[in-house]
This record gives C-alpha cells, structure tokens and sequence, in this order.
C-alpha cells in the first residue's frame, strides 16, 4: 500500500429528497451573473430538467440551458459546445445529467473566455484553472463523475478514449438526489452501476491504494454488490437505488484517491471504435480483468470479500477471491449484460488494435497491481471473444 492518502473533494455534497433549493443557497453567496444549464435530450425527455428550470424561474435567476450534448462527447463536439456558449456571460453551470453531460461541464468550467480548446487540455492541463463554479446533479448511479478530477473525452482520429486530469474540475456543490434515479430505465441502470462497482473494486485493488481510498471504495462496494441486483429487479425499491447512488460517489471520490486499472484500460479502445457505452464494456471485461490480476490481488479482494459479505468470513483467502469474483460474474448476468464482445461487432482482426490501445493507457495501467504484459491482455481480450 502506498505511503501517502489523500482525499480530493467537492467543496459541499448532499443526498437526500427535494435539494433544489440548495443551488438558491449557493447562489446566494455568488455575484450571480448567470447561470448556465447543460443536459442532454434523454433527460429532458425523462422530465428531469423542468423542476430545476421552474426553480430558476421562479427564483428569478437568469438561466441559458444548452440540452443538446451528445452521449460520451468527442473533444470536438465539446469544443463546438464551448463555442455556443462563449457569449453568455455565467459564474456558474449546473449540469443535470450523466457522465457525460457533467464531463462536457467540467470542461467548460476550465475553458470558458480563455483562448484554449479542449485539445489544448489533452495535451496538457496542469495549469487549467476554473472560470465558473459548477454544480453537478447526477441522475445516472452512476460514473461518479461528480467527484472525480476526470472528464473522458472521444479522441475520434485515434478511435480511442482519454482521461483529461485536473484539480480544478472537482465541483462546489454536489446534489446527490434520489429523484433523479427513481425512474433511472433499467438498462442504464445496469451499465452505470456496474461502472460505479467497477471503480470501487479496481481502486481497492490497485496498486496505488492507501488507507483513505480503501474505507470509501469498500464502502462504495458494499453499497453497490449488495443492493445492484434488487434495483435492478424491482423498479419501486427506491432505498436501493439510493444505496447505488451513494455507492456512485464513492467510486468517484475514490478514483481521485487510488485509480482504475485493468478493466478501464482495456474498456476504452471499446468505447474509443465501437462505441459500446461506458459501463457496458467495464462489465463486459470486469471478470476477466479481475481474473488475470488474481494471484496479485488475491489477499485484496478476500478482504474485499470480509467487508462486504462478513458471513462467508470462514473461507480461505483463496476462496474469498474466488467468491468475489464468481459474484461479479453473477451480477453481469443478472442485470442482464451481455458479455460476448463478438456481439458488439467486435472481430478477431480488431485484436491488435484493441491491444496496442489499450496497453498506451499507462496512466491507468501504472495503476494496476499486475505488470500486464501484450499477452496478458491477448488474453483478456480473447477471453471475452467466444465464438
Ligand atoms: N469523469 C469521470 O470520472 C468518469 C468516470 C466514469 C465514466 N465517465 C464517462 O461518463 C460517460 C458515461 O456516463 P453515464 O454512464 O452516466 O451515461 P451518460 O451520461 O452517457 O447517459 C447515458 C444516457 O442515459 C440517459 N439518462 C441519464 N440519466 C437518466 C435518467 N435518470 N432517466 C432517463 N435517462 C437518463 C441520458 O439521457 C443518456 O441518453 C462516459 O463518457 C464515460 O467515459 C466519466
Ligand atoms: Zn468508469
């Protein structure tokens, strides 16, 4: 485990019913030159965004709402997002959506009236610095995003996705409220929580772990394992969609203080030319992953396995590790993913695309307790290619 913990996170975070009202609170303390709204068509389709346009009406604060973002953004299509809002004048943005609406925020919030592009944060966002305070309003359970220092752009020339880092995206207020994941469809339901489960077990994992990340991603996990099946099957369980929800956060609090490895790394190439969802391609390689990094992380996930199923505590290291993994496995299935890649287009001869991809993901792999070698994640690959 390493030496130094850290935590990094946003300035104020509530859960509960009916927070709306807080962003009155925040605003209160602001000069208030406006407020930007971004969402996208789905949730305003799923009648999320009119409570918070009716509030901002009626507490008569001026509001431009930006509602065509595009799932999982290039940097291009952020970039022309930058480019439609540079007029309105705005201390804050509020985003009200998934991943990839708070992301496509999070990156305005860093480039607003500067002379910069999204590329130029690719190459190198070390110095960025924020130019809005932003409020982040999930209703996915979710990428976590809203505690993250990571916005995930579509690199489309390299068919591949990045990881832009920088302090200054975490938010200054979080609104973690049920509301929003009470009607969540049952699909995306299933593919943001197993991203969610994915970075807390990838971050008590890995290498980098420390004592801080470990207490919030086996937290993080305990809420995920045990109630992502019953959210999943009954629609009315609403205390377990708040469990995912919650859950959500940890992840995302602890991939700031560990960080994602295996199953992220060999995921984007997926998401980067296939453009299969996020969450869909972690769950996808999530067994696999933990598989080939086994014997490194066996002592981990058996006390994984302590924490979140106490009751199976007679079994030995090497049984616990197994169990954990045999319960991912388990869940995929019953939250209904498929796991063959060869149903999302995928053929043999994309092999080594997929493997040179993934293995340039260093900053995720240095992450990872196992020293991957090219024929370790052959073999990952083809593990979820069946037939
Ligand atoms: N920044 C980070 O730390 C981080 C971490 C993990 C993933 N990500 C990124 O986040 C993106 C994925 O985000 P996501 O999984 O949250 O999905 P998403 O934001 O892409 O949304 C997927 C779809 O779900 C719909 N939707 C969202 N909430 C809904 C609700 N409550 N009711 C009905 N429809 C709803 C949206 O309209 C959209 O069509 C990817 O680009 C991924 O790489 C970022
Ligand atoms: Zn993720």
């Amino acid at each position: 485990m390493a030496a130094q913990a850290f935590l990094k996170l946003p300035q104020r975070v509530y859960l509960g019913e009916n927070l709306i009202r807080k962003i009155g609170d925040f605003l209160a303390t602001k000069k208030n030159k406006g407020v930007m709204v971004f969402t996208d068509p789905g949730l305003v389709k799923a009648g999320l965004v009119k409570p918070l346009e009716d509030y901002l009406i009626n507490s008569e604060i001026s509001y431009k709402i930006e509602t065509d973002l595009k799932p999982e953004p290039s940097y291009t299509e952020v970039d022309n997002l930058l480019e439609r809002v540079s007029k309105f004048e705005c201390d804050t943005i509020i985003a009200i959506g998934g991943g990839s609406v708070m992301d496509a925020a999070k990156l305005v919030s860093l480039l607003k009236g500067t002379n910069k592009s999204v590329k130029d944060l690719i190459d190198d966002a070390s110095t960025a610095t924020k130019k809005c305070s932003t409020i982040f309003i999930p209703t996915t359970a979710g990428t976590g995003s809203e505690a993250t220092i990571n916005a995930i752009v579509l690199i489309p020339e390299k068919q591949v996705k990045f990881g832009i880092v920088s302090d200054a995206m975490l938010p200054d207020l979080v609104l973690l409220d049920v509301d929003n994941v009470k009607n969540l469809p049952k699909p995306i339901l299933a593919s943001s929580a197993m991203d969610a489960l994915s970075h807390c077990v990838e971050c008590y994992t890995a290498k980098n772990a420390t004592v801080m990340s470990d207490g919030i991603a086996s937290m993080g996990a305990k809420l995920i394992f045990r109630n992502i099946v019953k959210a999943y099957q009954n629609p009315e369980d609403i205390e377990a969609r708040e469990a995912l929800q919650l859950g959500a956060f940890y992840g995302g609090v602890a991939i700031t203080a560990s960080g994602t490895n295996i199953v992220h790394a060999l995921s984007y190439p997926l998401g980067g030319k296939f453009h299969i969802a996020h969450g869909v391609s972690n769950a996808i390689l999530f067994k696999a992953g933990m598989e080939m990094n086994k014997e490194a992380i066996k002592d981990r996930l058996a006390s994984l396995c302590d924490i979140v199923w106490p009751e199976e505590g007679s079994k030995s290291v090497e049984e616990k590790a197994d169990f954990v993994i045999d319960k991912i496995s388990e869940i995929v299935k019953e939250v209904e993913i498929p796991t063959d890649l060869k149903k999302f287009g995928v053929k043999d001869s994309d092999l080594d695309f997929l493997v040179d991809s993934a293995l340039e993901q260093k900053r995720l792999l240095s992450h990872n307790m196992k020293n991957l070698t090219r024929e370790d994640v052959v073999r990952v690959y083809k593990s979820v290619m069946e037939n």
